[in-house]
């Protein structure tokens, strides 16, 4: 291990020269303007795919395109297949970033005292994504790979996987593995590893409440007629109760019943929540009464609204009683939620709790289902004696409050179960402005990924 560990670190500079020239392609998936550049994020992936001389090939789809890659050492070996997501979340608001988000740059802060690669995608996912490539290199070039390698990366993650999930079907055979490698997640700190053993599903939707045909003078109407913009803050507020519970009926009834024992496992996992508050600039904390923070962002659903809107938003004051009002809704699920149901559930108790002043549509959007992940399998002990390897310290299993949808969707369509190892922090503002991912995390990444991969092939000899 010294020796590949001591040649990882020889080629690092390469390595992060890399990563920033990926991160300066703006492969922002949700908006079409920038479809070109999704494109060329993919063609440069696949370009230093063929620098390893694999066999590499970019599958159209109706939406951005899917990098396929292997590397077969032997009929005999066991196979993993790498999953990642080259696209990025628009970086806006823009003027909260202190440097511009597709130039990345280098500086040091608190957590990160070696220094952090800025930049949007540098954490999700793109910097993780890279580390699978930088790992299976090192391997090739150290003779020591004795695992069969297959990549799949898409472009759509960040707009809900909308193709995926068809190419796997019609693409079975090419997708055979014995376990599939996700690093598009945190660990809880550089101090204290952890291996995400479980993911939440999601459910979302976009809200319409429509009062009067037109904007109205609030002054000659005010009072009479009712506000929509009110209604909607009213029909929001009843959503949860004065516990924190949400008031959709049905909505908990499939919500898996997680063991004491297992919940008093994660809370001792470390959580200092005068950091947590202080970090996040709160005075207090909120959720559902009867649980920690650290349950209420895991094995606990929630209902938010992500964005809300109508009426006059512009400078200064116009006085207008709008006509409409919108927001954009998520739920996130947890195991043995449905998505589909629950979208369903919300859609009946939004219609039923609209008072008859307005008219109320909801629009669903993409769902995804809820994943938990073995810990007693072959590929899971490879991973937590990989990184028990690096950081000196065993991994602690701990489900996250993200979603990746598709985790389900191959444990479904391929019958495959993920191992969620990544090396990113819940401080690096993934989605936010300012997004970063820590040189060390990114080096220890790669150390990681690579002993995961001699250990994993092991095994299986
Ligand atoms: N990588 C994240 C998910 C994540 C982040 C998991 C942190 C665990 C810890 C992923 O790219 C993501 O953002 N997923 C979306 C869902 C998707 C359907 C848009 C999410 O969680 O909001
Ligand atoms: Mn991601
Ligand atoms: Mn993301």
């Amino acid at each position: 291990m010294e020796n590949l560990n001591n040649y990882i670190d020889s080629q690092f500079t390469e390595a992060v020269d890399e990563l920033k020239e990926f991160l300066k392609i703006p492969s922002i998936s949700a908006d079409s303007k920038y479809e070109k550049e999704v494109r060329r994020g993919a063609e440069w992936l696949e370009n230093q795919l063929k620098k390893l001389k694999v066999k590499t090939k970019i599958y159209e789809t109706e939406g951005h395109p899917i990098v396929y890659g292997e590397y077969i050492v032997s009929d005999d070996a066991p196979t993993v297949l790498f999953y990642g997501h080259y696209d990025v979340q628009p970086p806006d608001p823009m003027e909260l970033w202190e440097s511009d988000p597709f130039e990345p740059v280098v500086k040091n802060t608190d957590i990160h005292p070696r220094g952090a690669v800025f930049a949007r995608g540098s954490s999700d996912d793109k910097g993780q994504l890279y580390m699978h490539v930088r790992a299976v290199r090192a391997l090739i070039e150290k003779e020591l790979l004795n695992c069969n390698i297959k990549f799949i990366y898409e472009g759509e993650e960040e707009v809900g996987s909308e193709n995926l999930d068809q190419f796997c079907a019609s693409h079975k055979e090419l997708l055979t593995a014995d376990v599939i490698m996700i690093s598009d997640t945190s660990i809880i700190s550089n101090e204290v590893p952890s291996i995400t053993t479980g993911l939440r599903g999601l459910s979302y939707v976009e809200v319409e409440v429509t009062g009067p045909g037109k904007d109205l003078h609030s002054g000659v109407y005010g009072g009479a007629v009712a506000n929509p913009v009110n209604v909607l803050a009213d029909m929001i507020s009843r959503m949860h109760d004065e516990k924190g519970r949400i008031t959709i009926p049905g909505f908990y009834d499939d919500v898996e019943i997680v063991s004491e024992e297992e919940r008093r496992a994660m809370n001792q996992a470390p959580f200092d929540l005068e950091a947590y508050k202080k970090d996040l600039e709160i005075a207090e904390i909120w959720g559902e009464e009867g649980y920690t923070t650290l349950e209420r962002t895991s094995i606990r659903p929630t209902l938010d609204v992500n964005g809300i809107w109508g009426g006059y938003i512009g400078e200064g004051a116009k006085t207008v009683l709008p006509a409409k009002a919108f927001a954009k809704i998520s739920m996130r699920l947890v195991p043995h939620q449905n998505p589909d149901k629950i979208t369903q559930l919300f859609q009946e108790h939004f219609e039923k709790i609209a008072p008859p002043t307005v008219k109320v549509e909801v629009r669903p959007h993409h769902g995804g289902r809820p994943a938990v992940t073995p810990v007693d399998s072959d590929a899971y002990q490879a991973a937590s004696d990989a990184m028990e390897a690096v950081y000196g310290k065993k991994p602690l299993p701990m489900r996250s409050g993200g979603s990746i949808p598709i985790v389900a969707m191959f444990k479904e369509i391929l019958g495959l179960d993920s191992i969620l190892m990544g090396f990113g922090l819940d401080s690096d503002s993934i989605h936010s402005p300012n997004e970063h991912f820590g040189l060390e995390n990114y080096q220890t990444g790669i150390k990681t990924i690579a002993q995961f991969l001699i250990k994993f092939g092991e095994s299986h000899s």
